[in-house]
């Protein structure tokens, strides 16, 4: 897809403030840290406008950019990171299931998971969770390359065994551009736009 505008929109911290149009949404999930932000700055040729930081728990709103002034990318605040305060974290869940289940505009929900880990429990219920309400899922393997290559094909394998994954996992790099078009292909067809 041609990139002609990118622009960050919101941070928000609640549903009075998401974007009203009836745009669709593209959002990114996955654990702190995996790389969402980084992935969508990939996904834009573009160096920091999602904001990326080596702090796990850096994203803690559901931030919005538009596209093209035609879809939104929708920047999620990742799960699971200990250090954040309790009621930080007890607060993200409900935002975000709330985002999940109150957006009518959800084409697809990119979730995304660290090569280098084996999915935890929120993992697997955000993908049960996805698939019982018939919500669109791009799976994404990130940081590709941090592993030598017979590791990568491993840690491949092993997620993609996983109940619910079939042929949709993608392994990606933000680094070195690993499996972005692919992704992209993905989202298209998610967006229904042709190309
Ligand atoms: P939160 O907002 O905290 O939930 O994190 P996030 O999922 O948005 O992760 P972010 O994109 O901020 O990336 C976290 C760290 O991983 C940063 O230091 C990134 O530079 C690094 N990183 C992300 N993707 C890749 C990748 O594909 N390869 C490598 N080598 N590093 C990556
Ligand atoms: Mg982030």
């Amino acid at each position: 897809m041609k990139i002609l505008t990118a622009e960050f929109v919101i941070s928000a911290a609640a549903a009075g403030q998401f974007p009203k149009d009836n745009k669709p949404h593209i959002a990114f999930a996955g654990r702190s840290n995996v790389g969402k932000s980084s992935i969508i700055n990939s996904l834009l040729h573009r160096k920091n406008l999602a904001k990326t930081s080596t702090t796990p728990g850096k994203t803690q709103l559901i931030n919005f950019f538009i596209i093209n002034n035609a879809f939104y990318f929708v920047d999620l605040p990742g799960y699971g990171y200990a250090r954040v305060p309790h009621a930080v974290t007890d607060a993200w869940a409900p935002m975000i299931e709330g985002y999940l289940k109150g957006t009518h505009q959800l084409a697809a929900v990119v979730v995304l998971f660290d090569s280098r880990r084996s999915l935890d429990e929120r993992d697997k219920r955000l993908i049960g969770w996805l698939n019982q309400y018939d919500i669109p899922a791009i799976y994404a393997l990130t940081k590709h390359d941090k592993l030598s290559s017979r590791e990568a094909d491993q840690a491949f394998r092993n997620i993609a065994a996983e109940p619910l994954m079939r042929d949709l996992l993608i392994a990606t790099s933000a680094k070195t551009g690993k499996g972005i078009k692919e992704l992209w292909k993905r989202i298209h067809t998610c967006l229904g736009v042709a190309g």
